[in-house]
């Protein structure tokens, strides 16, 4: 049996309702609550920013799973420790200095992912694999919720277990974009451990049950 984690994406919450769906996730199977930053330059699209992330933490009972669409995240990296984030995702293409940046994570006391889009290689993670806590795989462009996943996802997650493997490194594998019980378990027979899901899970009528359907599909 695996023990795969699920990630509510809060971008499909009701931002109108927020402290609702967070609790939501509190008394769901879920482990994370996923939480994107997109700053309109990076990506096309703004989602929400400091304000909010805190009202967000001053609600959550579980690990924030902070994935950042910004360009140049170092500026941000002491702040989003201020404001508990327990996992602190960048995207390979928006920093200069990887290396640097992941361990200015670690430094802040967070675990470090690095975020990959879809045209992004995994053999770009040959020399940082063994620094990660976690690699989130793109399996839509970022930007927006509620897109159709991108099938070439599965040979992208082979690959980086085999280079997790070979490099005898732990980090985990994070999947984000179009996830829902259709795909759940294709995903973990792959090699998947987190998989994050927005409008598969917000825009339910039970959001508590759809959580853990995902859940025991992706495990069984
Ligand atoms: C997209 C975000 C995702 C998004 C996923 O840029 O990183 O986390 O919320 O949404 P769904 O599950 O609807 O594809
Ligand atoms: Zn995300």
């Amino acid at each position: 049996m695996q023990k795969t984690k699920i990630a509510p994406s809060l971008l499909a919450a009701d931002f109108g309702n927020l402290q609702r769906d967070v609790e939501m996730v509190n008394n769901s199977v879920a482990d994370w609550h996923h939480i994107d930053v997109m700053d309109g330059v990076f990506v096309p699209n703004i989602s929400y920013g400091m304000p909010v992330i805190k009202a967000i933490q001053g609600h959550a009972t579980k690990p924030l799973d902070v994935h950042l669409m910004i360009i140049d995240p170092d500026r941000y990296i002491g702040t989003f420790a201020e404001l508990g984030a327990t996992v602190l995702t960048v995207h390979y293409e928006a920093c200069t200095h990887l290396h640097r940046t992941v361990q200015a994570i670690k430094a802040a006391g967070m675990k470090a992912g690095v975020a990959l889009n879809p045209h992004t290689n995994i053999s770009l993670l040959e020399d940082t694999i063994s620094d990660l806590d976690l690699v989130l795989i793109m399996s839509v462009n970022p930007g927006f919720g509620g897109q159709s996943f991108i099938e070439n996802t599965y040979e992208k997650i082979k690959a980086l277990k085999e280079l997790i493997q070979r490099k005898n490194a732990s980090a985990l594998i994070e999947i984000d974009g179009g996830v829902s019980t259709e795909n759940a378990k294709k995903l973990t027979d792959a090699g998947a451990d987190v998989l994050v899901a927005g409008s598969f899970v917000f825009k339910s009528e039970k959001p508590l049950q759809t959580i853990l359907e995902l859940k025991s599909v992706a495990d069984g």
